[in-house]
């Protein structure tokens, strides 16, 4: 049931098993710093009910972003704001997790031409993406050292855990996919290579912030590309994050390449899909569960109240990760979890730029793409909303929302090279 707390391995407690996943928010200023938005949107967040909340990428690193808008901690510049971002989440009874971000060559031309990657595997989305270079031995030790100092910067600032994301294609999930990593060095070849700069960094996080303080790992189930890491290597891998003493893993899958989560459906797929929605990482789960030691969260399609005490009753999960559920109703938890809200709304099936060419199945990869940033722009729209303290939009138009995110996105970028 999703109202019983959720102890954690390092001795923490977690209210219900309720969370609200990773979402970038795109609201820092252009030197990377946390804003009064952040504090409107996670004070709406906080004041739903959720036991968790888990901030969007915060950068170890701010010449590499996620996206222009990203929050970097590299060190205790931010402080200030970190410290009132967290204390606003305290006021409203939640609970803030920061998680610890590189996009490795996930990172946007606009803002950076030559990304850091294991090797130099250049991404198959048309223009957006440099060819990365390949990471010295000197640059990988300094995203290990900065995982860590990112993880004591929000201890300090009074966040109450942190995340480390390894998942959809960014770097910690490149070294691990046999696809991007094609090292022959420690740091490539067999999978405990690939596994290593994850779990040093995990290593570097634990003695940054010490035993008791919740560390979690946002893994992949699979990469869904040919060669990419997939299911059974994950099993390993979740071996050894046990080992290694995490609190909770969230499980997640995809990369740019593939973005699972975004798949849509053509029209009359949608209700078979709605059936099927809730199983879209749940099936991973139960040979996942069967070698953690910690604490497992799905993430990824969960709507109704009834498909997440499922998963809970039947030990496929412990906690349930949510995220576009927030955009548009950010109080659901406390009306699900009082059991007056069955189902949450279903916007992404309408999120399309048309059908056949125009849609998200086109057979041009442009068009599927621009269908992807269509659908997260409609996201990105409503966390502004939230963020500016209005209420959400559903009904903004998804080629407003595309054309309202480039728009933004290239400003940001450029208000960024010339801050
Ligand atoms: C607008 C948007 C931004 C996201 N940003 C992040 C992110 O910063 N880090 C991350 O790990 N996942 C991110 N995700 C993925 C979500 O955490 C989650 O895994 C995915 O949306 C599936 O869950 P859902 O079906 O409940 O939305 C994002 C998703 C959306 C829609």
């Amino acid at each position: 049931m999703i109202d019983r707390p959720l102890p954690l391995p390092c001795g923490i407690t977690l209210a219900n098993r309720l969370c609200k996943s990773a979402m970038t928010e795109g609201l820092a200023t252009p030197a990377g710093r946390a804003t009064p938005e952040h504090q409107r949107l996670y004070a709406a967040w906080a004041a739903g009910g959720a036991a968790l909340l888990v901030t969007g990428n915060l950068m170890i690193d701010g010449r590499y972003l996620e996206r222009a808008g990203n929050v970097v901690v590299e060190d205790d510049a931010g402080l200030a704001q970190l410290r009132a971002w967290a204390a606003t989440v305290h006021a409203h009874g939640s609970v803030l997790w920061g998680q610890v971000s590189h996009p490795g060559r996930q990172c946007p031309r606009l803002v950076n031409l030559h990304p850091l990657a294991p090797s130099p595997v250049q991404l198959e989305l048309v223009g957006n993406f440099g060819r990365p270079r390949a990471m010295t031995e000197e640059q990988i030790r300094d995203v290990v050292a900065r995982f860590g100092r990112t993880a004591g910067v929000l201890k300090t600032a009074g966040f109450d855990g942190v995340q480390v994301h390894a998942a959809h294609g960014y770097l910690l999930s490149q070294f691990l996919s046999p696809r991007t990593n094609q090292r022959a060095d420690a740091w490539g070849g067999s999978l405990e290579n690939r596994a290593r700069l994850l779990l040093e960094s995990v290593r570097a996080v634990r003695a940054a912030v010490g035993p008791e303080f919740p560390v979690s790992v946002k893994l992949n189930s699979s990469d869904f590309v040919k060669g990419g890491f997939g299911p059974e290597e994950c099993l390993q891998v979740v071996r050894w994050l046990s080992d290694a003493g995490i609190d909770l893993l969230e499980v997640s899958g995809g990369t740019y390449e593939q973005i699972e989560f975004f798949k849509s459906h053509a029209e009359d797929e949608i209700r078979d899909s709605t059936r099927h929605r809730e199983a879209m990482f749940l099936k991973y789960a139960d040979a996942i569960k069967a070698v953690a030691t910690m604490p497992v969260m799905v993430t990824g399609g969960f709507r109704t109240r009834a498909g997440m005490d499922d998963a809970l009753d039947k030990g496929a999960t412990d906690m349930i990760g949510l995220a576009r559920p927030f955009c548009v109703d950010p109080g659901f938890p406390l009306r699900m979890l009082a059991g007056e809200l069955p189902a949450l709304p279903v916007p992404e099936d309408r999120l399309v730029l048309g059908r056949g060419f125009w849609g998200p199945n086109s057979p041009s990869r442009h068009m599927q793409g621009l269908n992807n940033q269509c659908q997260a722009g409609w996201y990105y729209a409503q966390i502004e909303r939230l963020g500016a303290g209005l209420e959400p939009r559903p009904a903004l138009s998804p080629w407003a929302a595309l054309l309202g995110h480039l728009s933004k996105d290239f400003g940001r970028s450029m208000a960024r090279k010339f801050a």
